[in-house]
């Protein structure tokens, strides 16, 4: 007789207990216990261990699983587990650990694998290669991919959140925060009696009284909204860092002379300042011809601004000409910071405007959440827990479904927030989405490529960048040391039919198969798995945090992130009056409903773990655990470096400070 000695231990989280009956059983590459009950006659409770003894005839050999499985106490009474970890004293000595986190429902069974990662090719052992497999088939037919709009990434199979597995779900304090957010801001909404008013402002000041929570960056932007230099300033680390470019030459287009920008170049011409790399261009050109949506009732208008910078000799970028068509013309005049004031800060309202279409659907939606949605459902149908690349993925891609599968439901549906209170919402919305789709290329999303590409190298001040391109680096670190551990060749790479399995599914189900976009459809060496990595990685922690993370602090003061203009853009200078800018900004109800949603959606969420920071214990061997904590001291390196420099910053660039950054898209 040989004795195993369990211990099952429950999250900390609330509900994690449970009184339904756990039921665990060994299996080894000799034999299998019998199934023995976990917890008889008593619960579990949050944060508990238990500790039970498992008799055998003799060794059940190498341990290769554990079995779990929930009945209801009494035949009825049962609810759910939220299992940690399992560890396993062996009669050989050996401490084995068997990670979960997971919930375990009722009549549910979990196969759990050890701690030890291995690829497809290592784990030979038949009744190991065997769980594999079975693990992925269950796992997809759990996760299936359904087409939400065609020539968009595809998306899971579930219309509601509550019908997810509860492995993917948010947990109850994310849930219970989430709702309760809401709930508040729509309570708060309907006893100002402000969400249905149709009226306009009767002056900007009145927007004071529905800023609820005043932030220093609000109130800056408050103050700054209408100053050249903050407007160029948000070209570079404002909500949407990913638009602007160094412009060599000027797009046919765009017929900007030397005598309309005489005055912002002192004397010097746009060609000299070309040459020099001091001109940058903003192209809206995405949103062409897309027709804006009805809102309240009322039509509401899309520009197309094509916005000329320049880089002064003092390192301001400052916004020189703007069109706001495509099309040039006599009906489309190139507005100028001589113009009058109203005009040029009606020109500037309509580019704000055209930032919140494309940083909202595409560089906020496709190119963090949605590719986030690909990677987490390509992860869970192709790797399997042992897998390496699994357990390094796995807390990037925590409550991602969910947030994905919420934000269709609450934001873009017919009766979204999006499609409700913005110009850009309902049909151009899902326009814009595939434009967006077929323009998306591997190169935009690994940022060393991407400022190379937009000729940003040295453009100073850019603090979006400068942060990045070191969270780029440090991310990349780790996953070279760790993926390198595991795969020790490249022909380790190409014989690991799982992970091939993973960036095929990846590039067809996500790029839909589109050759242009440079996403790999197979991987052939280590360097490119890694760079593959470390761009996954980076944008559902890094990138996400960018472009999510001060939705309020920059969109809350309503003029610098108009959801929807009421009027067209003007044919003619001189007309516009500060009455006319109030009559074309959103009235009252659309703008305290979308400070409603940009508020809950940028809010801290609860049950977040920093970049570098897994709540899970998915790794037991000592190189993986020596390699989590060098990135953890390299992060918090770079957060003191950013905190250091912020202190000399009027306004202090927080977005990719380390601290500041989930480990994944969950809001
Ligand atoms: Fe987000």
């Amino acid at each position: 007789m040989v004795i195993y000695t369990v211990t099952a231990h429950t999250g900390k989280t609330f509900l994690a207990g449970t009184t339904s009956l756990i039921y665990i059983q060994l299996h080894g590459s000799e034999a299998e216990s019998e199934e023995q009950n976990l917890n008889r006659l008593q619960g579990f409770l949050p944060g508990s261990e238990r500790t039970i003894k498992i008799n055998c005839m003799a060794s059940l050999g190498e341990l290769m699983s554990v079995k779990l499985y929930s009945k209801p106490f009494m035949g009825l009474l049962y609810n759910q587990w939220f299992c940690d970890k399992i560890l396993v004293n062996t009669p050989e000595g050996d401490e084995i650990l068997f990670p979960c986190y997971s919930w375990l429902d009722c009549d549910e069974t979990l196969v759990l694998r050890p701690a030890k990662a291995s690829l497809v090719f290592q784990d030979t052992n038949l009744i190991a290669q065997k769980q594999r497999m079975r693990q992925l088939e269950e796992q997809q037919k759990l996760f299936r991919w359904r087409v939400y709009a065609e020539g968009t990434p595809q998306v899971i199979d579930y219309e509601t959140s509550v019908a997810l597995p509860a492995e993917v779900r948010f947990s109850f304090a994310k849930e219970s925060d989430f709702y309760y957010s809401a709930g508040k801001q729509l309570a708060a909404l309907k006893l100002t009696g402000l969400a249905d008013s149709r009226k306009s402002w009767e002056s900007l000041s009145q927007l004071e009284v529905i800023i609820c929570e005043r932030g220093k960056t609000i109130e800056y932007v408050q103050e700054h909204w209408d100053e050249d230099e903050f407007f160029g300033y948000q070209f570079l680390n404002g909500l949407n860092p990913m638009m602007i470019q160094r412009c060599s030459k000027l797009p046919e287009n765009f017929p900007v002379t030397d005598d309309m920008v005489k005055d912002s170049l002192r004397g010097s011409s746009l060609e000299q300042e070309m040459k020099k790399g001091n001109i940058f261009l903003s192209d809206y050109k995405m949103l062409d011809e897309l027709v804006g949506n009805v809102v309240g009732g009322r039509q509401q208008y899309l520009t197309a601004p094509l916005v000329l910078l320049y880089c002064n000799p003092h390192g301001i970028m400052l916004p020189i000409a703007i069109q706001l068509k495509q099309e040039p013309g006599k009906e489309n005049p190139i507005f100028l910071p001589t113009d009058s004031k109203a005009d040029w800060k009606l020109a500037k309202i309509f580019v704000r405007n055209a930032e919140f279409g494309v940083h909202e659907v595409d560089f906020h939606l496709l190119r963090t959440h949605l590719l986030a949605e690909v990677f987490t459902m390509a992860t869970l149908r192709n790797l399997p827990s042992p897998h390496p690349l699994y357990k390094l993925l796995f807390p990037h891609i925590r409550y991602t479904l969910q947030i994905n599968i919420m934000a269709r439901n609450g934001l873009i549906s017919k009766d979204g927030a999006l499609t409700l209170h913005a110009g850009v919402g309902g049909e151009s919305l899902v326009k814009l989405l595939k434009r967006a789709t077929a323009s998306l290329t591997y190169s935009a999303l690994c940022l060393p490529d991407n400022i190379s590409e937009r000729g940003l190298e040295s453009v100073p001040h850019f603090y979006y960048r400068d942060d990045g391109m070191k969270l780029w680096n440090i991310i990349n670190k780790f996953v070279a040391a760790l993926l390198s551990h595991y795969y020790q060749s490249d022909a380790h790479v190409q014989k690991d039919t799982e992970l091939q399995q993973w960036i095929s599914e990846i590039f067809t189900n996500g790029f839909l198969g589109r050759d242009g976009s440079g996403i790999p459809s197979s991987l052939q060496t280590v360097t490119e798995l890694v760079k593959f990595v470390t761009m996954v990685i980076f944008t559902v922690s890094a990138q996400h945090a960018s472009v999510n993370n001060g939705q309020f602090e920059f969109g809350g003061w309503m003029p610098n992130y108009p959801t929807a203009l009421r009027n067209p853009p003007p044919k003619v200078k001189g007309q516009t009056t500060e009455d006319s800018i109030l009559e074309t900004l959103p009235d009252v109800g659309t703008t305290v409903n979308g400070m409603a949603v940009l508020r809950l959606l940028s809010k801290d969420s609860a049950d977040h773990f920093p970049l570098g920071y897994f709540p899970e214990n998915l790794h037991d061997e000592d190189i993986p655990c020596k390699l989590i904590e060098e990135f953890q001291k390299d992060l918090r390196e770079l957060s003191d470096l950013i905190e250091e420099r912020n202190k000399m910053l009027e306004l202090p660039y927080i977005y990719l400070n380390p601290k500041n950054v989930d480990n994944s898209v969950a809001i």
